[in-house]
């Protein structure tokens, strides 16, 4: 079975519909046709400033919510990343065989410092991207599913594994993005011209899993639309429509083509109203058992001590390699 891993980070009290759609959904389908690990990354969560207590129920909501939308530690190993002690080892000697300029070329880190500002920018922002490669290798994954906007730290990725391997003999496996296109980038209700973002979308631009269900119907329903009335998926157009044509369908698991004919001489309105109630309907479950397993935190904690106890067996061996490749000493 091919390897798989990814990450997110608890930095919101909710995942919003751009994770789901474009990265999560497709860990809970890769379960069963992958060797899959899954982890909650709370060492990256600490690079933009944060709240020790909120960080401490972020990382609980975020693996409850993993497990409440169908990851099951039965046929994945889903674990917390401070857990394991590896990923910020691997991480360092990664650090020292990156460019400068090189990490310096991540768009997400130009955008975030720019932002931040010099003085509130930190160094571990700067090196988010390595340790999240450090993340990818330690597993010798083959796929990594995520949405458009982690593509970079991807490439990024593959250059660190083909680098180290050039210079101090196989180490890694080359490990390549899954990105479903269809759904690759969720775009902001209010704002169709940007992804919707935990840290850029207004509130009415992003819909939280674990928000108030009506709030979110009231978010689709009045979304930015385009001007004209015609359903058509058109996304340099018709961005707005298209963006909720794009939800509806991987919500439903229709095509756009049917809803396209399904939507034939019928008005906006009628779309968005009919999106909010298959949002509604898909939400509530997910809500309630989120709310089951932040319930019981002895037990969930119980699963992700199993969960890390499965990561380090691979990432203990992996980092073991590294170190002796690169040329440390190996402890007598
Ligand atoms: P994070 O926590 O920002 O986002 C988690 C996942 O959600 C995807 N995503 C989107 N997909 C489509 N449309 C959107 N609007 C949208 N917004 C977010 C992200 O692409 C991501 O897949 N750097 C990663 C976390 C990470 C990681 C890793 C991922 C750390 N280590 C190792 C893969 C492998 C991040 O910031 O994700």
């Amino acid at each position: 079975r091919p390897r798989v891993l990814s990450g997110i980070q608890p930095t919101a009290d909710s995942f919003h519909l751009g994770n789901y759609l474009g990265a999560v959904r497709n860990w809970v389908s890769m379960q069963d046709t992958h060797d899959a690990f899954y982890c909650v990354v709370d060492l990256h969560a600490i690079t933009m400033g944060h709240d020790p207590a909120t960080l401490r129920n972020r990382s609980r909501i975020s693996a409850a919510q993993l497990l409440a939308v169908g990851l099951d530690p039965e046929r994945c190993t889903l674990f917390i990343q401070s857990h394991v002690p590896e990923h910020a080892q691997l991480g360092w000697v990664l650090s020292c065989i990156t460019g400068f300029g090189e990490a310096g070329r991540m768009v997400q880190f130009k955008d975030k410092s720019a932002k931040a500002g010099q003085d509130s920018t930190t160094v571990g922002l700067f090196s988010y991207p390595i340790l999240q490669a450090a993340d990818i290798l330690l597993y010798q994954a083959d796929q990594v599913p995520v949405g458009e906007d982690q593509r970079q730290h991807l490439e990024l990725t593959r250059d660190l594994a083909q680098r180290f391997n050039t210079r101090f003999g196989k180490t890694f496996n080359m490990p390549s993005p899954y990105i479903v296109k269809d759904t690759a980038k969720i775009y902001d209700l209010q704002d169709p011209s940007i992804k919707m973002s935990k840290s850029a979308s207004s509130p009415n631009g992003i819909v939280e899993l674990l928000e108030d269900p009506a709030r979110s119907a009231k978010k689709i329903k009045s979304a930015v639309t385009d001007t004209g009335r015609e359903i058509l998926y058109d996304e340099e157009n018709k961005p707005g429509v298209s963006n909720l044509l794009t939800i509806y369908a991987a919500l439903t698991n229709r095509a756009i083509d049917e809803l396209l004919e399904a939507y034939d001489g019928r008005g906006y309105g009628d779309l968005k109203k009919d999106l909010a109630e298959v949002l509604v309907d898909f939400v509530k479950p997910i809500q309630e058992r989120t709310k089951l397993y932040l319930d019981d935190p002895a037990q969930l904690d119980k699963v992700l001590a199993v969960g890390a106890e499965k990561a380090r067996a691979v990432s203990a061996t992996t980092l073991a390699r590294a170190y002796r490749n690169v040329g440390f000493l190996s402890p007598a």
